[in-house]
Parts: C-alpha cells; structure tokens; sequence
C-alpha cells in the first residue's frame, strides 16, 4: 500500500472537503432525502434553515419552519433545546427534517421522543446521523459534540418514541469514510464510490419515522 498524499497526520480539510466542494456525507443525505420528498409537506420543521424543506417538499410545503439552538440564528423561526422543552405545541408538523443535528444533544432519547411530541399523528421525521465522522469543532465548542451512531443504535433509539413505524438504512463503504475523513470533496471521487454499500463501513445512519395515527 503506498500512502501517497494521505501518508499524513493531518485531514487533506480539516472542516469535511467543504473548502473543497460538496462534503462527502452530503451526496448519500441528499440521496436518502430525494426518495423521501413526498414526505415534505405541509407544515415543516428543520433544522439551521430551510434548505431541504424547499428542494425537496418547494409548493408541497405550506409552512417551513426553523429550528436553532438558544441564542438563536439568522433564519431561526423556532429557538429551543431538542434537549429540553421546544416551545411549540403538540402536534404541529407533518414533516421534521432533522439531519445531522442529533449528536449535538446529550440527551438524545429525550431529543427523539420531543420530536414524536410535535409531530402530528400520521407525521414524518426524516432524520439522519453520523456514523464516522470527525469531530466538528464549531459544534464541539459550541454545544458539543456527543454521539456517532449506528442502525442498531438509531432503530432502538427511535423505536422507544415511535414504537413500530421506523425504518433505518446506512450508506457508505471504506472509501468514502477515508474520503470523508480526510476532507475530500465529493467531486474528488468517482461517482462510483457512491453505489456501493458495505455494512460493516455506516457513514452516514438514515431514517424514516411516522408518528403513528
Ligand atoms: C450542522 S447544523 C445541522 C443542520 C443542517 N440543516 C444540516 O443539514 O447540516 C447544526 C445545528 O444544530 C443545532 N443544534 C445544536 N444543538 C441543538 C440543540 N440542543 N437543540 C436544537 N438544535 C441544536 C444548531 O442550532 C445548528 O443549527
């Protein structure tokens, strides 16, 4: 095995290939969120802005709501603690888009059943989660940085809120972690390295939970 440029202590990025182009991570998320559009729909919650809610849900969605941690942030339309109480009421959306957030919070079973408590009967969360990541610094410093997930760790994390309606997938294989974790961007990659999967590598856990009706 020659190493070659990665022959090195230090990431090729430090801040995930984003300096780069797209991050790794982004190409399986957006690939999971593309076959779940139909989910985003009327009213919507995300988290940080409104990015997805509008690709993926545009005139399907009639209310797009935004979800930052306190003090808040530019487009914030709701700032609460997924830790804590969020100040919105039982059953308010049909769709919660919630991506690469949940290794922010501590508590995260707590995190998991707050979300079944605004979304409506019948309601959709969208959610996905690190496998193998770096630390994000900003985060780390921020809020902190707490958790790496699994599918077996998500499915009984969600199945505790949600009871029987989840469905987890992972994405990724050892290339894309190396990728990932050096900072290449995705456009440095074959298109290839996107379609294969290999279990043993979770890049990035996704999943689909209805509130049940
Ligand atoms: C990297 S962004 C993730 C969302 C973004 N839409 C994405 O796909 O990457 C991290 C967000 O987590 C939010 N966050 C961190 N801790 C939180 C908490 N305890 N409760 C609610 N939001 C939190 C921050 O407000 C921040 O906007």
């Amino acid at each position: 095995v020659a190493l070659g440029d990665l022959g090195s202590v230090d990431p090729v990025s430090t801040v995930f290939g984003l300096d780069r182009g797209t991050a790794v991570d982004r190409v399986p998320i957006e690939r999971f969120l593309a076959r779940h559009a139909a989910d985003v729909r009327g009213n919507v919650l995300e988290v940080a802005d409104s990015l997805y809610t509008r690709r993926f849900g545009g005139a399907a969605v009639s209310r797009a709501d935004v979800l930052h941690a306190p003090p808040g942030g530019r487009d914030a339309t709701v700032v609460g603690d997924l830790g804590g109480r969020l100040p919105v009421d039982d059953g308010t959306y049909d769709c919660v888009i919630l991506t690469q957030t949940l290794q922010f919070v501590f508590d995260v079973g707590h995190a998991v059943a707050e979300v079944h408590r605004i979304l409506r009967p019948g309601g959709v969360l969208l959610l996905t989660v690190p496998g193998i990541s770096q630390i994000s610094r900003v985060d780390m410093d921020r809020w902190g940085d707490f958790w790496r997930f699994t599918t077996r760790s998500t499915e009984r994390l969600l199945a505790e809120a949600f009871g029987g309606d989840v469905r987890v997938e992972a994405h990724g294989n050892v290339l894309l972690a190396t990728a990932f974790l050096q900072g290449l961007a995705a456009e440095e990659l074959p298109s290839w390295a996107f379609d294969r999967e290999d279990r043993d590598y979770e890049l990035v856990v996704c999943a689909r939970a209805v509130r049940a009706a």
